[in-house]
């Protein structure tokens, strides 16, 4: 017999006819000869009602069904008397597949603190609220990969390992196969990369632009969605060492394509969920943050505001406020300073573009006024920046210039150079960070809670 999921018996299955489920206990409670089973299978945030009798089963496997146990039942499904639950299932026969000992298995009914299920990762799934948000999660990687797809962008795959740094913040992790205790070394003492895997030096990818700008200069409008790391040591609720980005990159766009591209796309894929993943979001709303459905459906609502860098600085400035870093042009905002825009003065999304060239990374097309750059970031309540962007310098000249001007190293980039000796193009991109993004959208105020097993320093468990 072919087993049904939770999810379709609780939307119009018919009832009366004979059914299979499989899934673990939540809870188990017994009116005299009756025992009442709750039965999660993954598939929704809901269970379903099992009605055991005792006389049918034998004390010793109704015992043995407890919370965290795996299970397999057959039965008729039924209306359910209790208001609860619209159906249940009368069982006829219980398959115990695996036992969860009441005495050592971590998650009984109690609630437990979300730092608490960080220790157990590898248990935490079973929870409401864990399942809630990684169903979230997943909606929101297929809604990336649609909305892209229908608009006729191609999903670019952008190599893990590089060697090269995008963001120039060298905050990178090493690939090597040289032997630790034995480290080639060149006339001048220095590690001699010529003898590693690659015959140079490499790192795990920070950033798929690079890579994705070739892209878009052949195939018009591209995407990537992977894994990227960053060695930064900050130990914040918004720094992952491993998270994932999605980065579009298109020829012909110029600042205000790209800010509009981002709106649409932000807006889209809070509509998604919120038309996707209505159970699962008022979980989340009722459990932890009462605001949250409705700070989804304003997002939909509300234009983003659009300012500068420099006006920025001069709307902190004149707010009165004790900053703990110091607000002056020139210097990177902080955290402080972006949710103090988005969640008190403009109380909404703000993209904040025109960045002085220094803070920015050296890709980015410099402005007219030869100070500022085309960069933009969008900034979201509850995270400050949720997507990084900027139109791309496309003349060879300045692009050469501002890479000596940063002494970067220019041999290892020529791929990227050469670009602009042919057929060069204005055009522009970004990057979301998924997990930045999913704080917004399941409340959730710790970036380790959405992603399955965080990485973060001193913390690669599982
Ligand atoms: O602003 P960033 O560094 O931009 C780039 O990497 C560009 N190459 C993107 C592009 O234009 N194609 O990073 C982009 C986004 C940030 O806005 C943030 O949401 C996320 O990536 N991000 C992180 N998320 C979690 N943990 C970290 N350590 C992150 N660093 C950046
Ligand atoms: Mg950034």
């Amino acid at each position: 017999m072919k087993r049904t999921k939770v999810k379709e018996l609780l939307t119009g299955f018919p009832v009366g006819e004979e059914v299979l489920v499989k899934g673990w206990v939540r809870t188990k409670r017994s009116i005299k000869e009756i025992v009442f089973i709750a039965l999660n299978d993954g598939s929704t945030i809901k269970n379903i009602q099992i009605v055991a009798e005792g006389v049918k089963f034998g004390e010793q496997l109704l015992k043995d069904i407890n919370t965290g146990a795996a299970i397999a039942v057959k039965g008729k499904l039924a209306e359910s008397k209790g208001k609860e639950q619209p159906v249940e299932i009368i069982a006829e026969e219980i398959e115990l597949y695996g036992k969860a000992d009441p005495e050592i298995y971590p998650l009984q009914k109690k609630g437990h603190s979300l730092e608490f299920l960080r220790e157990i990762a590898h248990l935490r799934f079973r929870t409401n609220t864990f399942g809630a948000i990684f169903r979230i999660r997943h909606a929101i990687a297929f809604a990336i990969h649609k909305y892209f797809n229908d608009k006729g962008f191609y999903y670019l795959h952008t190599p893990i390992i590089t060697g090269s740094d995008c963001e120039g913040a060298g905050e990178m992790f090493r690939v090597t196969t040289l032997d630790f205790d034995n480290i080639p070394r060149n006339q001048e003492g220095k590690v001699d990369f010529s003898k590693d895997f690659f015959g140079k030096e490499t790192n795990l990818t920070v950033s798929g632009q690079l890579e994705g700008e070739l892209g878009a200069l052949a195939l018009g409008e591209i995407y990537t969605f992977g894994p990227t790391f960053r060695a930064e040591n900050s130990n914040t609720p918004r720094h992952l060492a491993e998270f994932w980005m999605i980065e579009p990159e298109m020829a012909f766009y110029d600042i205000n394509d790209n800010m509009d591209l981002a709106e649409d796309f932000l807006k889209y894929l809070t509509r998604y969920a919120l038309e996707n993943c209505r159970d699962d979001l008022e979980f989340l709303n009722n459990m932890f943050d009462k605001g949250l459905i409705e700070r989804l459906e304003f997002i939909l609502k509300n234009p983003f505001e659009r300012i500068t860098y420099t006006n920025a600085i001069e709307i902190l400035k004149a707010s009165g406020r004790k900053w703990e870093f110091p607000v002056e042009w020139g210097r990177d905002l902080q955290a402080e300073h972006e949710r103090y825009l988005v969640e008190e003065y403009f109380k909404r999304p703000v993209i904040i573009t025109d960045y002085p060239k220094e803070i920015k990374a050296f890709y980015m097309k410099l402005n007219d006024d030869g100070k500022t750059v085309k960069a933009m970031d969008v900034l979201f309540p509850g995270i400050g920046e949720v997507i990084g962007g900027s139109q791309r310098e496309e003349d060879y000249n300045k692009l050469l210039n501002r890479i000596r001007e940063l002494n970067m190293n220019e041999k290892d980039l020529w791929w990227y150079i050469d670009t602009r000796r042919f057929g060069s193009a204005p055009h522009s991109g970004f990057g979301l960070g998924l997990e930045r993004f999913l704080i917004f959208l399941t409340g959730m105020t710790n970036i380790r809670d959405v992603i399955p097993f965080p990485r973060t320093p001193r913390n690669a468990e599982f």
